[in-house]
């Protein structure tokens, strides 16, 4: 191996690649992409939220100019219904239910037909023409209607989460302390809203069909729609050529991925269906509602000695779905014993799903507001209290964390907010007639990891430039600017000599960008990849009687902007295109793999952070406003520090958002959402936005991959909204358990 080089281009906030294309349009989304003669499908959904289907009347729509109504009549079975095939060396939870097949309906919006025609506007107009009728049952569609339902699984999470778990005991520490806090939080159900709804479109060629679509996981995408299909994956092509967000909701496979390709085969022709905004919110899955009850308890120190931490939620009549909202509660500090228990309740709802901060953003709510409750109860304050009880090690296994970072973030953001002007008795800061709040929360997110290689694959041409390729997908995270950073300092290459292919199942196998995971997958590949081929041009050099390196040992020589040369003495050498044409080579490639290590030491694996927020509460209206979030996070090595920022002010906002303004509201009667729409499910604005101040504390992680990158996408949005919640009751001395908070909640 030739000696490392210092990180020339990882790190630095290099825009993105791709950021003319999407600034100025070019950059095309699955609804966009040209198809030939392609024909447009148009979902009909179920207007009842629990029953059957007693009879569907297709004829006004054919007469209104669709071409094919497809019903549970007429569409073909899928072969299997799958559970999401993950590269994370298991299956993934995904919804085990395909409409469709019967006429039975679990809820509202359930796909009963697919109305095809060749224009969106007829389609659009001629769904709206499907008459159907119905037996309905009263469906099942707010927590409280089914609490006298609950039942304790097995296991959630398509068996890979106990349900029930434990570490000490619990009910001998809550008798022997001393503090005690114990509280519910009741959390409303959320839906996904990108800015790209989804879609795919999907063009058969013989027995092959190529698919585009709006997905967080090509390869996934891939895997599923030849399982459902009941084909060979090399059968099926999927494209993805810039995706307008995810958040989770395009990370399963959801039924309209497989209906696209099913109607093309049946009609021989190309079809493209899009969900419109409506749809998108019985479409994709969605954050369940939920209640967490928290009882937290201590020594009279504040030393945390015990946690019990339920929660009860609705999920799918077919699958055992919650999100993990007590995994990184139950790690985050040193709690020597803890509780966790999920309860569900069956509801008619679609199976629940990812949504950023899958889990962790809630179950820190119900936490870090514990916690402050607690700091109130002691007369401690809360930064303090959260420093006493840091977890050194990973409370779960003893064993040291791949890297921490946590005491510095929050004494680093504390900094940065100017925490030491608190005081902290509530209401004391004001602003004219505002009440003014400052509140802290803590911010963690695992580590996840893959079980199955990640590939990418480089080659080199004899001008220089070098080509990267893998199977990942653009979402928004720029993901082609980091692996071209990556590419260009492994490999030796400047900036503007890296292109990196993505989007498209040819290129080599990356998992599904889940679990704030891709940048390092993507990054580790792309790193091997490029290390293997600069070795792979320095023994051709080595080797070559005409070359200046002749003879000398790999160590001795560094590739830097496209010249290999001596470490000892850098005029000695000559440039890569120099060895290429010599040895006429027209480009030399490689492909490479990566899995992590084993990890002997079985190091606890969590990325922290902390956030702080300042409110202005007006105690006439009831409003809330923002004014400002400061965060502090350690994600390892951060890869690019303009897109690393973007990330974490999104989750940030978010954060504002999940505290003030999400939550989907069910009509019982029928079980639709009431508010699906982007006029009523509120999200904040620009005038809703805080001046946000972030900083990363970056830690050196040896552990986990190559480059030691723990991960950043998801954590953002972890203990902001706990932070603003806090804030609020230091303003008013409001304890606010119910999420989002609303206006009538504070009056
Ligand atoms: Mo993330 S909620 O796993 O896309």
């Amino acid at each position: 191996m030739s000696a490392p080089t210092a990180p020339k281009l990882v790190g630095q906030g290099i825009d993105r690649v791709d950021g003319r294309a999407k600034v100025t349009g070019a950059a095309r989304y699955t609804a966009e992409i040209p198809m030939p003669n392609a024909a447009y499908g148009v979902l009909v959904g179920a207007e009842i939220g629990n029953g059957t289907l007693s009879s569907i009347d297709t004829d006004a729509a054919l007469r209104a100019g669709a071409v094919a109504v497809y019903t549970h009549q007429n569409l073909p079975r899928v072969a299997t219904v799958p559970v999401l095939p993950s590269a994370f060396g298991h299956s993934a939870p995904g919804q085990t239910f395909f409409p469709m097949q019967d006429t039975t309906i679990h809820y509202f919006g359930q796909p009963i037909a697919v109305v095809v025609a060749d224009t969106f506007e007829v389609a659009q107009h001629a769904a709206t023409l499907i008459e159907a009728t119905y037996t309905a049952q009263p469906p099942m569609v707010r927590l409280d209607d089914g609490r006298d339902r609950q039942y304790l699984p097995d296991s959630i999470f398509a068996g890979l989460v106990p349900a029930a778990q434990s570490r000490g005991d619990f009910a001998t520490a809550a008798a022997e302390a001393a503090h005690s806090v114990d509280a519910t939080y009741h959390f409303a159900a959320n839906h996904h809203n990108p800015i790209e709804c989804s879609a795919t479109a999907a063009m058969w060629d013989g027995d092959s069909v190529l698919v585009y679509d709006s997905t967080q996981g090509i390869v996934a995408s891939q895997l599923t729609i030849a399982a459902y299909l009941g084909i060979s994956p090399s059968r099926v092509r999927v494209v993805a050529d810039y995706v307008g967000g995810g958040f989770g909701g395009k990370a399963m496979m959801w039924p309209h991925v497989t209906l696209a390709p099913l109607v093309a085969r049946e009609l021989a022709r190309p079809v493209r269906i899009i969900l419109n905004r409506e749809q998108m919110f019985y479409g994709t899955g969605l954050r369940e509602e939920q209640e967490q009850r928290i009882t937290l308890v201590s020594d009279t120190d504040g030393r945390c000695t015990g946690l019990r931490h339920h929660k009860l939620s609705v999920t799918s009549p077919f699958d055992d779905w919650a999100e993990l909202s007590l995994e990184v509660a139950g790690k985050a500090y040193a709690i020597a014993n803890w509780e966790g228990r999920y309860q569900l309740v069956k509801g008619n709802t679609m199976t629940p799903t990812f949504m950023r901060g899958p889990g962790e953003a809630s179950g820190m709510v119900a936490l870090e507001c514990s916690l402050d409750e607690l700091a109130e109860q002691l007369g401690a304050d809360p930064v303090e209290l959260r420093l006493r009880n840091h977890a050194a090690v990973d409370p779960e296994s003893g064993n040291r964390w791949t890297s921490d970072g946590y005491a510095e973030c929050l004494r680093h953001a504390a900094e940065r907010f100017g925490w030491g002007a608190r005081n902290p008795v509530p209401g004391s800061h004001t602003d004219g007639n505002w009440l003014i709040g400052w509140g802290v929360g803590t911010a963690g997110y695992p580590v996840y990891e893959p079980g199955q290689p990640q590939r990418a694959h480089a080659r080199l041409r004899s001008d220089g430039s070098l080509v990267v390729q893998a199977g990942t997908q653009e979402f928004g995270t720029g993901v082609a600017t980091i692996a071209s950073q990556v590419a260009g300092d492994a490999m030796g290459v400047p900036f503007d000599r890296v292109r990196v292919e993505i989007g498209s199942t040819d290129f080599p196998n990356i998992a599904a960008a889940v679990g704030s995971t891709g940048a390092a997958i993507v990054s580790s590949a792309v790193h091997i990849a490029g290390t293997q081929l600069l070795a792979q041009l320095v023994s051709i050099a080595t080797a070559d009687e005409g070359s200046p390196l002749h003879g000398r040992t790999s160590a001795e020589i560094e590739g830097v902007d496209g010249t290999l040369r001596l470490v000892s003495d850098p005029s000695i050498g000559e440039t890569y295109s120099a060895v290429l044409q010599r040895n006429q080579l027209s480009d030399i490639e490689t492909t490479g793999s990566w899995l992590p290590t084993p990890d002997p030491e079985a190091h606890g694996k969590l990325s922290f952070g902390a956030q702080f927020a300042e409110v202005a509460v007006d105690p006439e209206l009831g409003l809330i406003r923002v004014r400002r979030l400061v965060g502090a996070f350690a994600p390892g090595r951060v890869l690019n520090a303009k897109l690393a920022r973007s990330q974490v002010l999104g989750g940030m906002n978010w954060g504002l958002s999940q505290a003030l303004m999400e939550g989907s509201l069910p009509d019982i009667r029928d079980g639709r959402w009431a508010n699906s729409s982007l006029l009523e499910y509120l999200l904040p604005v620009n005038a809703d936005a805080p001046a946000v101040d972030i900083s990363f504390v970056e830690f050196e992680d040896s552990v986990l991959n190559p480059l030691g990158v723990k991960g950043l996408g998801e954590l953002g949005m972890v203990g902001t909204a706990a932070a603003i919640i806090n804030a609020v009751h230091h303003a008013t001395g409001r304890r606010m358990r119910e999420i989002p908070l609303r206006i009538e909640h504070l009056l």
